[in-house]
Parts: structure tokens; C-alpha cells; sequence
């Protein structure tokens, strides 16, 4: 099969797309052949292996997965509890190639009126939303600063759908589409910074990593939460990143009253079943901005890359069935 393969740390010109054995699945696994994979922030840390310090699990001199991607969309070829032809997405690393062994847990009904690309766009981004959202319900207030971007525009949705109050920052290019979500109020941080504007909000969440401890805190609720998910790293090389945040955040834990929550999310089939349920009761639909071939991904990753995507970039993989 073809696949997109690095086979060391680097920048988008690295990655090859060239041919691979075709995987086959174990006990517990399933071969689904993709449709459409989607990229993600995740991808370009795999890629540079940065911050450095990511590379104690992505593999110390290259990655242990050489191919890329973790987000796809297919149909069954073989596997455990599924039958072959089913229509199916999930979250697993090796997704940029033809076909990706899964293991069966992390695999689920493809939402039946989501296009593979729609559905492909789905499964980190909106469970990272969907995990982080997790204790909101109706009548709380959330700031979500990040909301245009790929985990962003499905927050927004998410807490809109849970009766929360939401206000989105994002920058001016993306007001219209984030408010077109169902955004309450959208700041746009290049008119108006949204650590004075003396609002506060029961949640914050901070998908950006661009400001300070203090300044998130400072647009707390007395008792509210500060969730922090990590940050950009783009330019490449550097040793701590975004985890600079994290730890800072964890030193000042024991000195104050507001809590501060760290997001690692991990796939699920509950959680796909509920994006799923999400997704066809016409709760959550995803943005795709840009959709490029397979073999194009290392133009893909380059777009992502610039941090300004509008929510989801996808890969078309085979053609829908
Ligand atoms: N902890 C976890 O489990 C987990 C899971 C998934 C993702 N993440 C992290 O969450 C972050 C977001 O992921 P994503 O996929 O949503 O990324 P993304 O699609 O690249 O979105 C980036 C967002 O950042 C905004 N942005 C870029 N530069 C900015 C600036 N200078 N000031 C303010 N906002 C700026 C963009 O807004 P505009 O384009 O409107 O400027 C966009 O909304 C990443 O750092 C990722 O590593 C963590």
C-alpha cells in the first residue's frame, strides 16, 4: 500500500510517500481500508519530534511509527466485532496510508450523515473537546481561547450543545465562522484582549498556550477551572515548549485557590459513540478548511503547521464506496 513515512525528525520536506506492506490485523484489531485521515497539532510534534522532550514517547532518535497521522475514516476489511464493509472511524497511529490496523477499541460507527471527510475530522480533536468539556452543563460560563482552530470550532459546539455560555477568542479572519457556531461572544485578539476585559468564566479553556498563568487565571470565577491542553510549537527546536506552561502550572497548584486542569486525552469507543451521537442528532459538524490528496500531505502539514488553519485539514484517501 502507499503511506505517508518519515523515517526520522524533521520538517514537512522529510515525509515520503511510497509504498508499504499492507498491515494485517491481530486479535483484537481491525484493518479498516481509510477514506479520509485528518491532521492534527499532534502530527507536526510527531514530525519534528519537538519539543524534545516529546521524543521519550515518540521514540528517542525517530519515531517508533514511521507513518504519520492518527485520525482516519474507512470501511472494515477484517476484524473483531466488526463486519467487513462497514462504514467506521477511529483514532490510531499509522492513519496517512491506505489502510491502518486499529485496535478494535479505539474504532465505531462512522456518524451516518457525516462524509468520510467530515467523520475523519472528528476523533482527537473532538474528544480532546469532549473530554475537556466534560463537567460543563447548563448555565456555566467558558472562555475558549483557540476557538477557531481544530479542537476550537469543536468546543464551541460542544459547550453550546451543553447549555453553557461560551465566548470564543479567535482572530478576525475567523469571528464570522466561530460566531456562526453558536458563540455567545467572540473576541477577536487582534482588536481586544480578553484578559482585560473584565469578564470571568467558570472555564478556561486554552487550547493556544500563547499567554500567561496570570493572565488566564485572571479571567477566572472565583472557583472556576483553568484547562490547559498544551500550545504551538511550529517554529521548531525547542526543548520543554508548550510543556513550559504545563510545568509552571503544576509548580503554582499547591499556591492557589482556582483549579488548574492538565488535558491528556485518550480515545475511546464510548467517546466516539458519543461524538457520533453528537454528530447526528446535528449537535456538532465539523469545519474542514482544506482537503488534499495522500500524497500531497507534506503540503497539508505545511498549512497546519502555520497555526492559522481554519479548523480541520483533511486527506482524501480512496474515493467513498
Ligand atoms: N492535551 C491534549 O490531549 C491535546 C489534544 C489535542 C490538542 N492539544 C493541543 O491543543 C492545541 C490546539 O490544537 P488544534 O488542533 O486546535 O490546533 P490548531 O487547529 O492549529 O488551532 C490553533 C488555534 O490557535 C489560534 N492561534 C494561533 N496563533 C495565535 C495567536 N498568536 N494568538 C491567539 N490565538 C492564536 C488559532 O486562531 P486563528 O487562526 O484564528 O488565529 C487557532 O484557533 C495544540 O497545541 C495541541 O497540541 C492537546
Amino acid at each position: 500500500m502507499k503511506a505517508i513515512v518519515q523515517e526520522r525528525y524533521g520538517s514537512p520536506d522529510i515525509l515520503e510517500f511510497r509504498d508499504v506492506p499492507t498491515p494485517t490485523p491481530g486479535p483484537g484489531e481491525v484493518l479498516v481500508k481509510v477514506a479520509a485521515a485528518s491532521l492534527n497539532a499532534r502530527d507536526w510534534h510527531v514530525l519534528r519530534g519537538d519539543p524534545y522532550l516529546s521524543r521519550l514517547t515518540f521514540g528517542l532518535r525517530r519515531p517508533k511509527q514511521p507513518i504519520l497521522g492518527t485520525d482516519f475514516a474507512g470501511v472494515v476489511v477484517a476484524g473483531d466485532g466488526f463486519e467487513p464493509g462497514e462504514e467506521v472511524y477511529g483514532e490510531h497511529d499509522g492513519a496517512f496510508a491506505e489502510y491502518v490496523v486499529a485496535p478494535a477499541k479505539v474504532v465505531d460507527r462512522k456518524p451516518a450523515n457525516l462524509t468520510f471527510e467530515q467523520a475523519a475530522a472528528l476523533p482527537l480533536a473532538a474528544n480532546t473537546a469532549l473530554q475537556g468539556l466534560k463537567d460543563v452543563d447548563k448555565g456555566r460560563s467558558v472562555l475558549i481561547n483557540g476557538a477557531s482552530g481544530g479542537v476550537g470550532t469543536f468546543a464551541v459546539q460542544i459547550a453550546k450543545a451543553r447549555g453553557a455560555r461560551v465566548t470564543a477568542v479567535c482572530s478576525t479572519r475567523n469571528v464570522e465562522m466561530v460566531a456562526g457556531l453558536g458563540a455567545d461572544r467572540v473576541v477577536d485578539y487582534r482588536k481586544e484582549d480578553f484578559a482585560a476585559t473584565g469578564e470571568r468564566h467558570d472555564l478556561v479553556f486554552d487550547l493556544v498556550g500563547n499567554r500567561s498563568l496570570r493572565d488566564l487565571r485572571r479571567v477566572l470565577a472565583p472557583g472556576g477551572t483553568l484547562l490547559i491542553s498544551g500550545g504551538g510549537v511550529y517554529e521548531g527546536g525547542s526543548l520543554l515548549g508548550p510543556i513550559g506552561l504545563v510545568l509552571r502550572s503544576q509548580l503554582v497548584k499547591p499556591l492557589i485557590r482556582d483549579e488548574v486542569v492538565l488535558l491528556n486525552a485518550k480515545p475511546s469507543r464510548a467517546n466516539l459513540a458519543a461524538l457520533r451521537g453528537l454528530a447526528e442528532a446535528g449537535d456538532l459538524t465539523p469545519v474542514v478548511d482544506r482537503t488534499y490528496p495522500l500524497a500531497e500531505a507534506a503540503d497539508a502539514m505545511r498549512y497546519l503547521e502555520g497555526e492559522h488553519a481554519r479548523a480541520k485539514v483533511v486527506l482524501t484517501v480512496h474515493a467513498a464506496p
